[in-house]
């Protein structure tokens, strides 16, 4: 997600660079917005090789189309966070003054507010500033209360900036809403894999990773820590708590296999590659005979290797794969449920138009291990709300840790 992050002129500026990389770490994009008088604590060259984007200093900044920018970051960004907020900049946000950018974006955008306020503690139990920040709440913005401690100015008591992975955890709690998968560790695989022939041509499938995007994005809001792991899409990955961006099966398995102990729910909506090329030519193989044979070799297969370290362990992640078919969905599907020790299997039946790769919707079969469910055509945003659906109840049927497997 994309958040601006103002930056005050507050002794605690400098710990805003640590606000900006935790925040980055976790997948979100961050634009700086400093006040002028923050530029005299920090750099605003510092916040711009951290973010990799320009920083917004100043309102009337000539020739970087100033008087717009505002507006437009205004309806871009999803969260304003102001940490270090001075009493300054409580008392003009509050108030509706805006006679900079900062004060303005707080004006124009419609996107929630989390304000970290740090000043000294005298400063923080004035009437004036108690008064401001109640308008600031009752409004809706969201506070992250100072910290006890010394303070720059010798004092001891309330005022010292909050720490960055408070703000940072604040921020998340914000984006990622209270839901029921909240504090679930999600991994969602989505998209084809290619599997590189020489260093122009792969094997490829066509999958696009809507489905596997769809889920992510479901569960996401439903307030899980996802982490998706996608091969090469053409559509853009939704914004969750990491994207990892693979290229081929062994990359996409060693992206998973090294997640997968961490994670409450493993969802394998990835169209796996089953076989890739022997040797990858170190250079562009040339044209021969009239024809050209191919070797493949397997490729290992993730949800199987999920499903037998479980299996050994009695423990891990609950698994959920995908099956795509084009004729005796349910049998085959059902086999590979038990083969690969699933507890759900997504069956596709690829061979329909209105459903499975390259398409917004798709017609599914749930397979568990006690009932089969059978989705009519619809949106694969609805798909995944059924999928999660499906999981929540296996996640509130499975003892303390999330995924525990019974071996029955
Ligand atoms: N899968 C995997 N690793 C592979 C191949 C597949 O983890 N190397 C996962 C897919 O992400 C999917 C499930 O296994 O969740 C089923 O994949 P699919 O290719 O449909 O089935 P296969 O078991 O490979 O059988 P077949 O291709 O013969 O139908």
């Amino acid at each position: 997600m994309l958040i601006a992050l103002g930056v005050t002129g507050g002794i605690g500026a400098y710990k805003a660079v640590e606000v900006a990389r935790g925040l980055q770490k976790r997948g979100h994009e961050v634009v700086a917005v400093m006040t002028s008088s923050a530029t005299r604590f920090v750099g605003a060259i510092t916040f711009e090789a951290i973010t990799q984007r320009r920083v917004i200093t100043d309102q009337f900044e000539p020739g970087a189309n100033a008087d717009i920018e505002h507006i437009a970051i205004a309806s871009t960004i999803d969260l304003l966070i102001i940490a270090p907020a001075t009493a300054n900049i409580i008392g003009k946000i509050a108030n509706g003054i805006s006679d900079d950018f900062l004060s303005t974006l707080y004006i124009a955008t419609r996107a929630p507010v989390l304000v970290a306020p740090a000043m000294n503690t005298q400063m923080f139990a004035h009437e004036a500033v108690r008064r401001n920040l109640d308008t600031l709440a009752a409004r809706g913005v969201r506070f992250v209360e100072p910290g006890e401690g010394y303070l720059a100015c010798g004092w001891i008591g309330k005022g010292r900036l909050a720490e960055p992975d408070d703000i940072v955890a604040a921020a998340e709690a914000m984006l990622r809403p209270e839901g029921p998968l909240r504090g679930r560790r999600v991994l969602v695989t989505a998209g084809p894999t290619y599997e590189d022939l020489d260093p122009v041509r792969y094997l490829g499938n066509r999958s696009s990773g809507r489905m596997g995007f769809a889920i992510a994005s479901e569960a996401a809001r439903r307030g899980a820590d996802v982490t998706l792991v996608a091969g090469p899409t053409t559509v853009d990955p939704p914004p969750v708590n990491q994207v990892v961006r693979v290229r081929g099966a062994e990359e996409m398995y060693r992206a998973v296999l090294s997640r997968a102990e961490r994670m409450q729910v493993v969802i394998m909506a990835a169209a796996v590659a089953d076989y890739a090329p022997a040797a990858r030519a170190p250079q562009k193989v040339p044209k021969g005979g009239d024809t050209m044979t191919l070797v493949l070799k397997k490729t290992p297969d993730i949800l199987a290797e999920l499903g037998q370290r479980r299996v050994a362990s009695g423990d891990g992640p609950l698994l959920v794969g995908f099956a795509a078919e084009t004729e005796d969905v349910v049998a085959r599907a059902t086999a590979k449920r038990e083969e690969k020790h699933a507890d759900l299997i997504v069956a596709n039946d690829v061979s329909r138009a209105d459903a499975g790769c390259g398409v917004e919707t798709n017609a599914v079969t749930i397979i568990g291990r006690n009932g089969v469910e059978s989705l009519p055509v619809q949106s694969k945003t609805r798909i995944a709300a059924a999928i999660l659906d499906r999981l929540e109840k296996l996640l509130s049927e499975s003892p303390a840790k999330a995924g525990h497997y019974d071996r029955s």
